[in-house]
């Protein structure tokens, strides 16, 4: 593992501070990479998360993971007052650059800098899945959420198609490390991109920890064939 900005990834094991370096070191390109990676999809996933949250003007969001503010940004069209955590600085200093009227906080999702019941509606955008400890997080999420309150989870998933599923995984471990070689300021980042989201639990799975965790009513909807899902739940 180097000890440099560039050239830093995190295990699979998730330590939160190799899980930060890794992204400060790719803080710098992160919008640009993930709108070419994604095909320019990442955008529409962004609506659908901010559509299935349901927000209403005056209401409180949190957005933890919430890197450049890319995700916050887009809440924040509902009307709702949208807030923005993440564990790494870099990320946040982008953010502050380029969106600097989006509130961004430092914090760690599993001890959220927030009293009880805060918000009405709580999310994680392709956080959830670097986060160390899942159950934990989706705990503390639930703790900061009013009762009756909504999660929406927006990550990536499992390709329901069996033929699609075959093409994806082999874009995800050959070509998306090559395609950011190109563009991202830290390529081995997407190394651990692609090995993350091939060990993350698949649709039926994540909604299980998601229900396990203090959260009721759990459905999902997969975006892109499944290449993304978005877990709706409510605060029990
Ligand atoms: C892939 S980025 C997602 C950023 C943004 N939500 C989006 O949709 O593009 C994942 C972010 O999660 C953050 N993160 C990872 N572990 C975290 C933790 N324990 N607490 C807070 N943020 C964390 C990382 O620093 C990174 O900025």
């Amino acid at each position: 593992m180097s000890s440099t900005p560039r050239g830093q990834r995190a295990s699979l094991d998730k330590q939160p501070h190799e899980v930060a370096a890794m992204f400060d070191g790719v803080a710098a390109r992160y919008d640009l990479t993930n709108t070419v990676l994604s095909f320019g999809q990442d955008r529409s996933w962004r609506r659908a998360t901010r559509a299935a949250l349901d927000l209403r003007p005056g209401e409180r969001v949190l957005d933890v993971g919430a890197g450049t503010g890319v995700s916050t940004e887009e809440l924040a069209h509902s009307g709702a007052y949208a807030v923005g955590v993440d564990l790494s600085l870099g990320m946040l200093y982008a953010g502050k650059r380029t969106r600097p009227a989006v509130p961004l906080l430092a914090g760690d999702a599993l001890r959220l800098p927030f009293v009880d019941a805060s918000f009405d509606a709580v999310t994680i955008s392709f956080a959830l899945r670097n986060v160390n400890d899942t159950d934990a997080a989706l705990r503390e999420l639930a703790r900061v959420t009013k009762p009756g309150g909504r999660l929406v989870v927006c990550e990536f998933s499992t390709p329901v198609n069996p033929a699609f599923r075959t093409v994806y995984l082999s874009y995800l471990m050959r070509s998306l490390p090559a395609v950011a070689r190109a563009v991202s300021s830290n390529p081995d980042a997407y190394v651990y991109l692609a090995e993350s989201i091939r060990a993350w639990p698949d649709q039926a799975a994540l909604a299980a920890r998601i229900g396990a965790a203090g959260w009721g009513r759990v459905a999902w909807r997969n975006m892109s064939g499944g290449i993304v899902a978005l877990h709706r739940a409510t605060r029990a």
